[in-house]
């Protein structure tokens, strides 16, 4: 198998590097690139305010989809100084390449690569390969080599440190995985916007990170059609412009809007199952005649089951969006319009769906349910009377 490295300290790792590694796939018919996080770069010993371990799971979080690039943490594991020479005859060892390696360089260390350890012996046992990073001409180069040919992506992971630092526009110059970590754990000076925290009365707060609901919305499009996958996206955007309207932690109505429906697809008899676990085989008249109406409750014993995810509010919101339930908190509110009201239904009134008009999310919320039962009700549908009951209490100012 033909390999190439293609090493650095990946400070963020972002769309350039990734660049880099298809071209050489592509151009110089490598089999495999390995990308190789440095623990301390020879060339910069005190850029340490990003933790090995953080640029590690960056570049994990953002391997593509693609078998041919992988990551390989040796000089991590090693510690110290990351020499070069040292990765190279680490990894003939282990991967046993047909012929030398490739080593991917940038044309902008070629002027210092005399001083790299073991300059000679590098260009000797690797195929070096100079990948246009600063300049179209082609670097003076002392050793063996071949050019990338590559088209120059401006773009460095410098000048990404320095845009987040900045709050200026970053995140479509990294891969998504990068992106997620960079916010969760506020690397490099990243702020996010703050929220009022909301009035839901759980008592357990799930932390909402970017990676968990990566992994949720994975998850979901695993389990429903594709399109039932669009409507559960279009039901968590909806879910999250809502909560940024009304003051509400945006991510969790995301990850709430984007579980609402993880069960609807499985087969009755599963739903059944799960929603059993949830609270015995209490179900109303309407989920015994309509067991598909359970797939709110069965979703609420996968997103815990699955993820761990204790948090009462974003477990109320998907156990009772299907028919609401009084005493539903403002998270469980939000996901049930959010439902309703999302951007691919094409049978919602505008006066609802400018959802812009409405003041506080009672008022909000009254009006998606009056046009919900309104609904059913032209339809000669089964409306369950736990509805009934909400949008009486609703009416009366009483959501308790
Ligand atoms: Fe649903
Ligand atoms: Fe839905």
């Amino acid at each position: 198998m033909k390999l190439a490295i293609l090493g650095g300290s990946f400070n963020p790792v972002h769309l350039g590097h990734l660049w880099l590694a298809d071209a050489a796939l592509s151009v110089l018919g490598y089999d495999r690139i390995i990308l190789v996080p440095a623990f301390i770069s020879p060339f910069k010993p005190g850029a340490r305010e990003t933790s090995p371990a953080d640029r590690l799971d960056m570049l994990a979080a953002s391997i593509p989809g693609d078998p041919r690039i992988i990551v390989d943490n040796c000089e991590i594991k090693r510690g110290g100084v990351s020499y070069t020479i040292d990765t190279i005859a680490d990894i003939r060892r282990r991967y046993c390449p047909a012929g030398k390696p490739g080593l991917i360089i940038g044309d902008d260390l070629v002027p210092a690569f005399s001083q790299w350890r073991r300059a000679e012996d590098i260009a000797a046992e690797t195929d070096i390969i100079i990948a246009h990073r600063e300049s179209a001409e082609p670097a003076a180069f002392p050793y063996p080599c071949t050019p990338l040919n590559n088209a120059i992506m401006e773009l460095s992971s410098a000048a990404v440190r320095e845009r987040i630092q900045n709050g200026e526009p970053w995140r479509s110059l990294v891969p998504q995985g990068a992106r997620f970590i960079i916010e969760d754990r506020r690397l490099y000076g990243y702020t996010p916007p703050v929220f009022r925290e909301d009035a839901g009365g759980g008592v357990c707060r799930t932390k909402v990170t970017h990676e968990l609901i990566a992994r949720v919305e994975a998850e979901v499009r695993s389990l429903v059609s594709p399109s039932r996958f669009l409507h559960s996206r279009s039901a968590a955007l909806m879910a999250y412009d809502l909560c940024v309207h009304f003051r509400l932690d945006p991510d969790r109505g995301y990850l709430a809007g984007m579980a609402h429906d993880m069960a609807k697809s499985l087969p009755e008899e599963e739903m059944m199952r799960l929603a059993c676990q949830e609270e015995g085989r209490n179900f109303s008249k309407l989920e015994q005649k309509k067991p598909s109406l359970l797939h709110g409750k069965a979703g609420a014993v996968l997103l815990r089951q699955k993820f761990g995810i204790e948090d009462e509010d974003i477990l109320e919101a998907i156990r009772y969006h299907t028919t609401g339930r009084v005493g539903m908190g403002p998270l469980a509110r939000v996901v049930y319009a959010a439902d309703k009201i999302e951007n691919s239904r094409g049978d919602v009134r505008g006066e609802v769906r400018d959802f812009s008009r409405f003041a506080d999310l009672d008022s909000l919320f009254t009006a998606v349910l009056e046009d919900t039962v309104a609904f059913l009700r032209s339809n000669q549908m089964d409306l369950s009377a736990g509805t009934l009951k909400l949008l009486d209490a609703m009416h009366k100012g009483r959501n308790w």
